[in-house]
């Protein structure tokens, strides 16, 4: 399969653009905003395929592969992917390690381990969950990685419930892009139908679409012209004579002095 590049990942913008995703009939969950709608990516199909800065695999606490996702990774990378895994003597559960990702068309492989899902304490569940999105995340923007996709962490022979796997990805990925400006898409990667329900139905409670009229968009951008143009005003008047010139030293002097 040719490989599909981070920029033909459909945005959620896009996605609303196209009527594949729609609002919620429910209420949005607290803080939810269109902000980072261009930089939530979804896509359903094999992670293996995607030409992204990374690809988080659902990896167990030895890190010497396994089935799922974890398999059809090993297996398109190539057994070099094993070897280096071999050095780095496993991952914590709730944590990530990253990995050149040699025969697959992205950079690099971050290996999560998510928790074997625990419906007698949940609480527990969710807390490493989270764990593997943030550490997956830190690890992209500490290797300046500009493109992050996800497999759904948890979700498949670990047990977690798909439903409560998206609401506790989309938090933490809405918490990430709050406070972080450095990572260009975050994607969400979906393989079978249920993971596919749950996030048609999770994203659009964290990620509403954009219902501001594209009139208000211009006033947006028009008032942000204005802004920008006012700043402009403040600036210092662009020097009028040669700095090697004898009095510009007495002049700069004399308008320092008179800040
Ligand atoms: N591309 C994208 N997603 C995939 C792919 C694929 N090629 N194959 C499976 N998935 C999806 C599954 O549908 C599921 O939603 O990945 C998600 C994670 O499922 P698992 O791979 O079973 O991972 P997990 O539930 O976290 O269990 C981890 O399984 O494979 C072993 O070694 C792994 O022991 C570890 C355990």
């Amino acid at each position: 399969m040719a490989p599909i590049s981070a920029a033909d990942i459909p945005t959620l913008s896009l996605l609303y653009k196209l009527k594949k995703l729609n609002a919620s009939r429910l209420a949005p969950v607290q803080g939810a905003t269109p902000t980072h709608n261009d930089r939530i990516g979804l896509i359903r199909g094999d992670i293996t395929s995607l030409q992204v800065g990374a690809i988080v695999n659902a990896a167990n606490n030895s890190l010497l592969g396994g089935g799922g996702v974890d398999g059809a990774i090993h297996r398109a990378a190539g057994p070099s992917l094993l070897a280096e895994c071999r050095t780095l003597n496993g991952c914590q559960t709730g944590s990530s390690k990253i990995t050149s990702a040699y025969s697959l068309p992205c950079k690099k492989v971050i290996h999560t381990v998510g928790p074997i899902y625990d419906d007698i304490r949940p609480d527990n569940s969710e807390r490493a969950l989270k764990g593997c999105y943030t550490s997956s995340l830190n690890l992209a923007v500490k290797n300046g990685l500009k493109t992050i996709a996800f497999s759904g962490i948890s979700t498949g022979i670990y047990g977690y419930p798909s439903l409560d796997a998206a609401m506790v990805a989309c938090e933490t990925v809405k918490n990430f892009l709050d406070r972080d400006k450095t990572i260009d898409k975050v994607v969400f990667v979906t393989f079978e139908e249920k993971d596919v329900r749950a996030y048609n139905q999770v994203l659009p409670r964290f990620f509403p679409p954009n219902t501001k009229t594209s009139t208000e968009q211009e006033k947006a951008a028009e008032e942000q012209k204005a802004e920008a143009e006012a700043k402009v005003g403040q600036l210092p008047d662009v020097p009028t004579t040669d700095p090697a010139d004898a009095d510009y030293a007495q002049k700069k002097q004399k308008h320092e002095n008179n800040k």
